[in-house]
């Protein structure tokens, strides 16, 4: 678990980071913040491409900017999104999958949403090392 600073934080630089999000097809902005061992918050937003299936949400933003820059251990996520905190916006599958490939366990925090989850909640039996 993470403390309440912490997690409050991460809530706030994944507000922050769906400012940058480009969502020129969608126009619905996702924030994420992730937060490594270390404790150092890593954000993403989404980046939407004229060839839609292109895009890249904001979680795997985040997490690809994070390993691209040595990180590979990670505590907490967390998620904003232009309807939060009216509307509680979860992890894509894809995002999901790729979270699971360096913390299964990882918790999730949503913008709005007073529980906070495992990964491993939200993608029950997933696909891993061990079945390859
Ligand atoms: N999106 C995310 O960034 N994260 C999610 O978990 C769900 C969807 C983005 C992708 C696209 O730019 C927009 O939200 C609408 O689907």
């Amino acid at each position: 678990m993470i403390d309440l600073l912490n997690y409050k934080e991460l809530i706030q630089k994944a507000r922050e980071a769906k400012e940058f999000a480009y969502c020129h097809y969608s126009k619905f902005k996702v924030g994420a913040a992730i937060l490594t061992d270390d404790d150092k918050i890593i954000t993403g937003c989404n980046v939407e491409n004229v060839s839609y299936g292109a895009t890249n949400c904001a979680e795997r933003t985040a997490i690809f900017k994070a390993i691209s820059e040595g990180h590979r251990s990670f505590k907490a996520i967390a998620i904003s999104s232009s309807e939060s905190p009216k509307k509680l916006i979860y992890p894509c599958g894809i995002c999901r999958q790729v979270l699971a490939e360096f913390n299964p366990e990882i918790i999730v925090y949503i913008d709005g949403d007073e529980k906070s989850y495992k990964l491993s909640e939200l993608l029950p039996k997933s696909f891993n090392e061990s079945q390859i």
